[in-house]
């Protein structure tokens, strides 16, 4: 068991195998509306690559397409990174797609869970959510000034406000144990930065390749809903700027660029 387990600067900091993420400046907050809000604000004023926001709890946590993130305090991981990678605009989605390798990785290796990504970034174990990815950026037409990379992750969270407790999972539900939220970090930014390398070096393509081992709606019959409709067919595949391909049943082919998937 975990009697203290705090995301201090110096709980993260000791043993972080980085050089840049986590390297630069920690803001850590007891309480904050969002992490990301934070980190767009600091990234504004011109804070480095590298910059880490924490918070214990988050009273107004962002989640996609205009949610809310549930963020109890002290039991799971709210963090925003504030990367200035060489991207245009329109490449922004690969970050996303690199988080969820890289925070896949990570916690496959601290929990052993067999961990799975749903299109486009959700990380589940046993079908359900355990954690998410929120990046934000901000581009002129053809420059990428930064992006905003958040994660929500449940870490030793115990129970769910009803409306999500059905699809809604932790790592202390799925495992029965407690595992602590600055090592879980450390292993996540570690991973995230190897990532950004291997994207700066070898370009997305390997990173897409790893990102279709670890998801499971490729090959599957789905539902997506979209802003004002749903679409079912069968998930083709995952183009190279993020795109879903979905066939439905008619034989059409739809590019689907942001929804939520529910496997059939
Ligand atoms: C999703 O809806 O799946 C994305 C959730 C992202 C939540 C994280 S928690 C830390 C960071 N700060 C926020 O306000 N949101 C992200």
């Amino acid at each position: 068991m975990l009697d203290c387990d705090s995301l201090l600067f110096s709980d993260i900091v000791r043993g972080l195998k980085t050089r840049v993420l986590g390297k630069k400046e920690i803001f850590h907050y007891t309480e904050i509306d969002s992490t990301n809000a934070r980190a767009v604000a600091m990234a504004d004023q011109g804070a480095p690559e590298g910059t880490l926001v924490v918070a214990e709890r988050q009273a107004c946590g962002r989640g996609r397409r205009g949610r809310t993130w549930f963020s109890p305090p002290a039991d799971g991981i709210y963090a925003s990174l504030i990367l200035r990678p060489s991207l245009l605009p329109r490449e922004a989605p690969q970050i996303t797609f690199l988080t969820a390798v890289a925070a896949a990785e990570a916690i496959h290796d601290c929990t052993q869970l067999d961990v799975r990504i749903k299109w486009p970034n959700d990380l589940l174990v046993n079908g359900k959510k355990f954690a998410g990815i929120l990046t934000e950026i901000h581009a002129d037409r053809d420059v990428l000034h930064y992006a905003v990379v958040g994660i929500g992750i449940n870490v030793n969270t115990s129970g769910f406000p009803e409306e999500i407790s059905d699809r809604a999972t932790s790592l202390l539900i799925e495992t029965g144990r407690r595992f602590s939220r600055a090592a879980l970090l450390r292993d996540y930014l570690r991973e995230e930065e190897s990532r950004l390398i291997q994207l700066r070096t070898k370009g997305f393509a390997p990173i897409l390749a790893r990102w279709k081992e670890l998801a499971d709606t490729i090959g599957r019959s789905i539902r997506v809903e979209m802003t004002g409709a749903t679409c079912e067919g069968w998930a083709e595949d995952v183009d190279p700027e993020g795109v879903l391909i979905l066939r439905d049943r008619k034989g059409r082919c739809h590019r689907i660029l942001s929804g939520d998937v529910a496997l059939l």
